[in-house]
């Protein structure tokens, strides 16, 4: 799949997610000055169908099931955990860590065992320090940092822990 970039895109930790299983593959990309954009190719993750499992954004799974990722949670934060603990160790930050930009193998009705988590759209993302939050972006998420600023070190463990909670608790 091919995604339109009008940020700099955060190669680098799609680059990291991605052999540890926790991004879809990164197959190249391509800067487009006449379009100001980049062109970011990668890993297509197909829905999935009545008889093959696929993907879904966590929080759409969540949405239409929340008693089977309630079920299991703490296997889907082993997975966030390990997302967190990679961009740490390497000092690099996604900065919207949501769960709409996680991706979770399921079929229609079960999620696939075992759990297997993998992060999208890293147009922020890039090195602690380096990489920024757009000026623009939608202030009602309630990111940890401020528009147009550095995404600090912590702020991906802040964000993922803000709607952690929020997940189905029975
Ligand atoms: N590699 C992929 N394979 C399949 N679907 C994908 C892939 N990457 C993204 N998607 C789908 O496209 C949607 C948007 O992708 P992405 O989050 O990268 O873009 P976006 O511009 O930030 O859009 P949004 O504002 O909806 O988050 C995702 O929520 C997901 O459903
Ligand atoms: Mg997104």
């Amino acid at each position: 799949m091919a995604k339109l970039c009008f940020h700099p895109y955060g190669e680098e930790v799609h680059k990291a997610l991605f052999p540890r299983g926790l991004a879809p593959a990164f197959l190249g990309s391509s800067c487009k000055p006449a379009i100001g954009a980049s062109v970011i190719v990668m890993e297509f993750l197909p829905l999935p169908t009545v008889d093959q499992p696929g993907w879904h954004t966590l929080h759409y799974f969540d949405t239409i099931h929340p008693e089977l990722v309630h079920e299991k949670k703490d296997a889907i934060w082993e997975q966030l955990a390990a997302i967190l603990s990679t961009l740490k160790e390497l000092h690099l930050v996604h900065g919207d860590l949501r769960s709409n930009n996680l991706m979770i193998h399921v079929t229609q009705d079960a999620i696939v065992v075992p759990i297997q988590l993998k992060a999208i759209d890293m147009e922020w993302g890039g090195k602690v320090g380096v990489a920024c939050y757009p000026a623009d972006r939608n202030d009602v998420v309630g990111f940890p940092g401020k528009a147009a600023h550095v995404i600090g070190s912590t702020d991906d463990e802040v964000m993922v822990k803000s709607w952690w909670g929020t997940l189905r608790r029975n």
